[in-house]
């Protein structure tokens, strides 16, 4: 082990323990959850944690509950000493990568659900996802007690119904969300983006594309929804493998779909590849 690496834990009580007493002499506590495969995406969470809190746990935990039966449960990458070692780098405290049966005890039957925000979007095609993320994110907040949370902005959906869980449930907790970091061809950083063929990967480039080609629409005066959504559509359809899932554009808050932008809106998008499916989005805001 490297002289910064940080400590790890796998146990929930241990977890606890040691958030009771970093509590107790007065230090703040920022928590960056993930499920590892770690890249630059993630490491800019950890590196706004620091800036909000005085300790940085970091949980790297593959979570079956939100994954579909064909979704790539079993084939996620995983590499937890890679990992480790990024986030000896990056200045995290701790590492909390708990089992399958820490977190869901044998004979756990409890979820949390975030109804409304979780239906559409990614939701409508991923039946079941939120459910797993609400229910983990619920157990991780509770393991490891943080002042703050932190989440990026690239699973915009996921951030703001974990908002609305925060909300909802008084957690405590204040939410983070840190922008989405991009490869340098603008392609959003994903542990997702290795399934892809050299061929399919070039052609993802057409998702940020589409939205820069859609936001200078909107700088120069488009606010309908429909309008924005067609300069998406017209350049992610020129990518022959390209499969679109959805293009949509919504309030930032409630995710509800809405006819134009006023004041700020998410135009955010899923195009499927194959079996992989990736996501993207921009705020529109206006002055
Ligand atoms: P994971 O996909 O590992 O992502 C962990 C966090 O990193 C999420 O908050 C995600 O939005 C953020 N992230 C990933 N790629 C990013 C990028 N290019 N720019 C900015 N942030 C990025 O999201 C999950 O894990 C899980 O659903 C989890 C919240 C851990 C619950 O299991």
């Amino acid at each position: 082990m490297s002289p910064t690496e940080p400590r790890r834990l796998t146990g929930i009580r241990e977890l606890q323990c040691w958030a009771d007493a970093e509590r107790a002499a007065r230090r703040r506590i920022a928590l960056v959850p993930t499920m590892g495969a770690l890249h630059e995406g993630h490491l800019a969470l950890v590196h706004a944690a620091g800036a909000w809190a005085d300790r940085v746990v970091v949980s790297v935990f593959v979570n079956p509950t939100q994954f579909g039966p064909d979704e790539d449960f079993e084939r996620y990458p995983r590499d937890l000493e890679r990992d480790c070692e990024l986030l000896g780098e990056a200045g995290a405290d701790l590492v909390f990568a708990p089992t399958v049966d820490e977190i869901y005890p044998p004979g756990d039957v409890t979820r949390v659900e975030v109804q409304r925000l979780s239906r559409g979007l990614c939701g409508a095609s991923r039946p079941g996802h939120f459910l797993g993320v609400t229910t983990v994110v619920a157990r991780l907040l509770l393991a490891a007690k943080p002042h703050v949370a932190v989440f990026g902005m690239k699973d915009y959906q996921q951030l703001a119904v974990i908002r609305r869980m925060e909300r909802d449930l008084h957690f405590g907790v204040e939410i983070v969300g840190v922008p989405i970091v991009r490869e340098p061809d603008g392609i959003a950083m994903s542990s997702r983006n290795t399934y892809l063929s050299p061929v399919e990967r070039r052609q993802a480039r057409a998702l940020y594309a589409g939205l820069c080609e859609a936001r200078a629409r909107f700088e120069s005066g488009e606010r309908r929804a429909g309008a924005l959504i067609e300069a998406v559509r017209l350049r992610v359809g020129k990518e022959p493998l390209a499969e679109i899932d959805y293009i949509e554009l919504c309030a930032t808050d409630d995710l509800e779909p809405v006819e134009s932008v006023e004041g700020q809106a998410l135009l955010a998008l899923a195009v499927r590849f194959g079996e992989t499916r990736l996501i993207d989005n921009l705020i529109l805001e206006e002055g």
